[in-house]
C-alpha cells in the first residue's frame, strides 16, 4: 500500500496525531492547512473545513450561525438526551412497551422530547435553507469555479452527464432531510449550487467530526476493507449514490490504482463532485449520471460495488433493485458492501425512538422501514449466496461526545457507529 493510501486509512480519533497533509497539498490550495488540524470530538468550527476550488464561501455571520447550530446540537446531545433517557428508562420499567409506537408514546410524555425535537428540526431547517441560499447567491461564481476546475480535457472527461436521464420518482417527490428542492436541483450548465450546499450541510450535521472533508464514512469503509480483506485489490469500484462525492474521494485515494465509477441521479451534485475532485487532485474517478437501480451494463465486471449512507433514502423497491444491480454488475468473486446506520432490531427502545426522529420529523420517507429490514435477507433475495453474506460494524466518526466525559451520550441518528452489510459474489 502506498504511504498516501496508508495515511488515508489512519484512525481518526480525538487523541490521534493530526492527519498528515493529503497528497494534493503541494497543489495551489493554500487553505488546505485546515486539513491538518487535529480532529477532536468537540464540534469543529466551520473555518476548519477542508478547502477546494468549489467550496461555498460563507460570510462571518453565516459561519457563526452554523457554529452556533453545532453547539446547540452538542448541548442537546450532552445535557438533554441523558436526562430524557433516564426518565424513559424509569417509565419503561413500569409500562413495558411492546413495540416502537408504544415506546414512542412513552417518550413523548416527557416535555423535554418536544423541546429537543423542535430545536433539532429548526437546526435542520436553518442549516439546509441558509446553506442553499448562500450557494444560490454564489451560483455564478461557483459555476465559474466549476468551469475552471474542469477546464482540462482530462478533468472534463471525468464527468458523464446524460441529458436524457429521468430520475426515479421517489427522488423527485421526496426531499430528504429538508433539503429544499432535493438532490435534483439543477440550474443548467456548470451549476453546482446543490453540491456546494450539500457539502456545507454535511460538515455542519456531524460538526466537522467526520474530518475536514466530511469523508469519515469513506475512510472508514476503506480502512475496514483493508483490515478485513488485506489481499483484496479492487480494480473497478462502483460507488452507487455518490452524492457530492465526499466519501468517494476517500475511497479513490485509498485505492489509487482502481478506477472508481461514481454514480448518482443529480447532475448538479455530479458536476460539483467532479470539480471538487479535480481541485483536490483526485483523478481516478468517473462521475456518471445514471440510475443505481439499473447500473448501465458498460460498468459490469466490477470488483467492488458499494453504497455509503444511501439505502435509507431509497424506497424498498429501489433497494431491492440496487442489490440486484450490484449482483449483476459484479465480476465473479466480486464484493458488494453497504454502509448504513445499525438496524433497529437489536437496539433498546429509547435508541430506536431517538433514531427514528428522522423518519418522523426530518422528511426521511424511507428511514423507519429500512432500519426494520434485514439487509442480509435482502442480499440473499438479490441472488447472493447465504454463506457469502456477512455483517459487521464500522466506526467512522470519532464519536461520541465530550472528551471530558467520554461515552456520556451521543447524537442519535448522527453516530458514526455504522453497520456494514456485504456479500461476495460466487466465483466463476
Ligand atoms: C445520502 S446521499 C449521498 C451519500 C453519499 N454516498 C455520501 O457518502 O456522501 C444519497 C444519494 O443517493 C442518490 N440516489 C438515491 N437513489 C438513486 C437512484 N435510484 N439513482 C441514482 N442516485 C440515487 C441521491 O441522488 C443522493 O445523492
Amino acid at each position: 500500500m502506498s504511504p498516501a493510501a496508508a495515511a488515508q486509512l489512519a484512525p481518526v480519533t480525538s487523541r490521534d496525531a493530526p492527519l498528515p497533509p493529503p497528497a494534493h497539498a503541494a497543489a495551489p490550495l493554500a487553505a488546505v492547512p485546515s486539513a491538518q488540524l487535529p480532529i477532536g470530538t468537540l464540534p469543529q468550527p466551520w473555518r476548519t473545513i477542508g478547502r477546494h476550488a468549489v467550496l461555498l464561501r460563507l460570510t462571518p455571520d453565516e459561519q457563526a450561525r452554523l457554529d452556533a447550530l453545532t453547539h446547540l446540537n452538542h448541548f442537546l446531545a450532552q445535557e438533554v438526551v441523558p436526562a430524557m433517557r433516564g426518565r424513559f428508562e424509569r417509565d419503561a420499567a413500569v409500562a413495558t412497551p411492546e413495540d416502537r409506537d408504544q415506546a414512542f408514546d412513552l417518550l413523548e410524555r416527557d416535555p423535554r422530547y418536544g423541546i429537543w425535537s423542535e430545536l433539532r428540526r429548526n437546526s435542520m431547517e436553518v442549516r439546509q435553507q441558509r446553506n442553499l441560499e448562500a450557494a444560490l447567491r454564489q451560483r455564478d461564481e461557483l459555476a465559474a469555479a466549476c468551469r475552471d476546475a474542469l477546464a482540462s480535457a482530462e478533468a472534463a472527461a471525468t464527468l458523464e452527464l446524460d441529458p436524457t436521464f429521468t430520475a426515479p420518482d421517489y427522488l423527485v417527490k421526496t426531499h430528504a432531510h429538508l433539503l429544499p428542492g432535493g438532490y435534483l436541483t439543477d440550474g443548467g450548465a456548470d451549476d453546482v449550487a446543490v453540491g456546494a450546499a450539500y457539502e456545507a450541510s454535511s460538515y455542519a450535521v456531524v460538526p466537522g467530526r467526520s474530518g475536514p472533508h466530511s469523508d469519515g464514512a469513506g475512510r472508514a469503509l476503506a480502512r475496514w476493507l483493508v483490515a478485513r480483506f488485506p489481499d483484496f485489490r479492487p480494480r473497478r469500484i462502483l460507488d452507487l449514490g455518490c452524492g457530492a462525492g465526499l466519501n468517494t474521494c476517500a475511497v479513490a485515494r485509498a485505492f489509487p490504482d482502481a478506477e472508481v465509477i461514481a454514480i448518482d441521479a443529480g447532475a448538479g451534485l455530479l458536476r460539483y463532485a467532479a470539480a471538487r475532485a479535480a481541485s483536490l487532485g483526485i483523478r481516478n474517478v468517473r462521475w456518471v449520471q445514471a440510475d443505481i437501480e439499473q447500473v448501465p451494463e458498460r460498468f459490469g465486471g466490477a470488483d467492488l460495488a458499494y453504497t455509503a449512507i444511501v439505502l435509507h433514502e431509497t424506497s424498498h423497491r429501489a433497494l431491492r433493485n440496487v442489490f440486484r444491480s450490484c449482483h449483476e454488475r459484479l465480476a465473479p468473486g466480486g464484493l458488494t458492501l453497504h454502509v448504513e446506520q445499525p438496524p433497529y432490531h437489536d437496539r433498546p427502545w429509547f435508541e430506536q425512538c431517538m433514531r427514528d426522529w428522522d423518519g418522523r420529523y426530518n422528511n426521511e420517507a424511507f428511514w423507519s422501514r429500512i432500519y426494520e429490514l434485514d439487509l442480509g435477507d435482502e442480499l440473499a433475495q438479490a441472488g447472493f449466496e447465504r454463506p457469502r453474506i456477512f455483517e459487521d460494524r464500522v466506526s467512522a466518526v470519532p464519536w461520541n461526545t465530550d472528551p471530558r466525559a467520554p461515552g456520556k451520550s451521543e447524537d442519535y441518528g448522527r453516530t458514526g457507529n455504522w453497520q456494514v452489510v456485504g456479500a461476495w459474489r460466487a466465483p466463476a
